[in-house]
């Protein structure tokens, strides 16, 4: 169950539309390393994992995903508001209002739709984690280049959020990981048969 709070996770209060800016930021909503995707992944991944502690963290981290395709979407809407058809030709904007005219529409900066194979679950628990803290740097990379590209501070700044978010998600997983092996080699540490082993049991 979720329960929805009005609010954004960090504000976002873009002051200039630039449907430029707005073509490339949409890829962290429906690009390959996207929040969607991300959001998706964990909220997916967390019904095959074996340890409490791992579901729990890929629950509340998918559900972050959420937050963040949110503020994304935000920035999206805000960057396209109030358009005129010059500005929309100008900008380069108009193969996408042709389709989607000023909705959040998921696709990556390419034009690529959002697929489902971007989701990665393999039901391995080990598998998976990796794959997760792949998909965190890739978001981060994603962030970099973003920051790379836009000098408008007003999108700097939640992007700047964004990236950190994604080096914290990293590091949890690595925990996650962490306590994954642990739970993992602990079976062979206590796993022993009474008639040989000595102190077996104790
Ligand atoms: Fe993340």
């Amino acid at each position: 169950m979720w329960q929805y709070e009005k609010k954004l996770q960090y504000p976002v209060n873009i002051k200039n539309p630039n449907p430029k800016y707005a073509k490339i930021i949409i890829s962290q909503y429906g690009g390959p390393d996207g929040e969607l995707g991300a959001s998706m992944r964990y909220l997916t991944q967390r019904y095959g994992t074996p340890y409490n502690e791992v579901k729990g963290l890929l629950t509340d981290i998918g559900t972050e995903e959420l937050a963040h395709m949110e503020m994304v979407c935000a920035m999206v809407y805000q960057l396209t508001r109030n358009l005129t058809p010059e500005q929309i030709k100008a900008a380069g904007f108009d193969t996408y209002f042709v389709d989607h005219t000023a909705s959040v529409y998921p696709i990556a900066a390419s034009g690529l739709p959002w697929r489902a194979e971007y989701i990665q679950s393999k039901g391995d628990i080990i598998a998976d984690l990796h794959e997760d803290m792949g998909a965190e740097q890739k978001a981060r990379v994603t962030y970099d280049n973003l920051i790379r590209l836009i000098d408008d501070p007003d999108i700097l700044d939640p992007l700047k959020f964004l990236r950190q978010r994604e080096i914290v998600h990293y590091q949890r997983f690595g925990e996650a990981l962490g306590i994954t092996t642990d739970k993992l080699n602990s079976k062979n540490f206590y796993a022993c048969n009474p008639n040989f082993d000595k102190g077996c049991g104790k």
